[in-house]
């Protein structure tokens, strides 16, 4: 090492030395910071080329042009030898960063939950199915429905017990005459105002009634309605009607029967009952085995059903010498029930996915 007041060795093998020095150390460098300890020993204020070159106006003349030369050439391999294994160490730090670091994008990665189908969208789709399946057409309506429409025409009358507030929800003002359908029925009506004879549709769609929400009720649900209106109509159309779509979602097993009702739109009118599927009428008269599911009747009941009242078929303008027609209505919720045994209404809105997803292999 050379201080200021000694006289500097600023000969060809001294440089040549110093620069060695250097490129020894750089080359030695691991990493980045193995290489910036270098640099500042090495090319640093303090390095002994940088006292070198500060040493050169000490030299007396003659001398003093080649010492400068030398140290010139010294710096800069110096520096070119630095950034050189700068780059070397930086890509090759950036390489095994790479490496550490991949990521595989073709493994698989776990995507959130498939949803599935409401099992009530998918049930109302498929009763629909069994019907559009026999060229019969899907019709539909508002839910906010005039009370006409909902009421007056299907000949109920203006003090029907249906109508009070404590079933039928009213859109406000009153005046407005506007209810949330509380039946798909009004369906009929509006097909019967607007379709071509002869009439074959199938309406299904949301209700509402102001029910408590429990397991066996909830204030807004599913219907399908199914309306023909022809000429030479009767009952028995209804009645093999009705097997077929019974046999279509409960198998070919499934016994039906009629079970007279009364309905201000139908005339006759009946219920529909499905033989109870759980204990197939054993319970009846045996209270040592008795069945939850049809309370001992034996059956069970799924709709309503009969023949359209000429009432109604008139109040739409349809001739009834000439026509006649049957019309049916259940619940989507209680076929969902019986088919599919899920016994809690309150699964069917709480919207969890895993429940849509147990009842998948439902449709189709
Ligand atoms: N609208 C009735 C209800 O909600 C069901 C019903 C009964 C529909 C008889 C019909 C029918 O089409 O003919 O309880």
């Amino acid at each position: 090492m050379t201080g200021p007041d000694q006289q500097a060795d600023l000969s060809p093998a001294s440089i040549d030395a110093i620069v060695a020095g250097a490129l020894a150390a750089f080359a030695d460098a691991a990493s980045l910071a193995d290489l910036k300890v270098a640099r500042l020993a090495h090319a640093g204020d303090r390095s002994p080329v940088a006292l070198a070159n500060r040493a050169i106006g000490a030299i007396p003349g003659p001398e003093r042009r080649d010492a400068g030369q030398r140290i010139g050439a010294a710096r800069a391999a110096i520096a070119a030898a630095l950034a050189e294994r700068e780059a070397e160490i930086g890509s090759a730090e950036l390489e095994a960063r790479l490496v550490a670091e991949r990521v595989d994008v073709t493994l698989p990665v776990a995507l959130g939950p498939a949803g599935a189908p409401h099992p009530i969208t998918a049930l109302m789709d498929l009763m629909g199915d069994v019907f559009t399946a026999m060229g019969w057409e899907i019709a539909e309506g508002p839910e906010a429905e005039g009370e006409w429409l909902n009421f007056d025409a299907l000949n109920f009358t203006p003090d029907h017990p249906a109508r009070f507030t404590s079933d039928t929800l009213f859109v406000e003002p009153l005046d407005s005459h506007v209810v949330m359908r509380t039946h798909t029925s009004p369906v009929q009506i509006r097909s019967m105002l607007d379709r071509p004879l002869p009439i074959y549709v199938v309406c299904p769609g949301k209700t509402y009634r102001a029910d408590e929400f429990d397991a066996t009720h909830v204030p807004v649900f599913h219907q399908i309605e199914g309306l023909v209106v022809d000429e030479g109509i009767s009952l028995a159309h209804l009645k093999g009607t009705l097997d077929h779509l019974a046999r279509s979602m409960f198998g070919d097993d499934i016994e039906t029967r009629m079970r007279p009702h009364y309905f201000p739109f139908t005339e006759p009118s009946a219920e529909v009952d499905l033989k109870c599927f759980v204990c197939h009428g054993a319970s009846v008269g045996n209270p040592d085995a008795p069945c939850r599911t049809c309370k001992s009747q034996g059956w069970i009941e799924w709709g309503g059903c009969g023949v359209v009242n000429p009432r109604v078929l008139a109040a739409c303008g349809i001739d009834t010498d000439r026509y006649s027609g049957f019309a049916f209505g259940m619940g989507i919720e209680r076929t969902l029930m019986f088919r599919n045994n899920a016994a809690d209404m309150r699964d069917m809105v709480e919207g969890d996915v895993r429940f849509s997803r147990s009842l998948k292999g439902m449709a189709r």
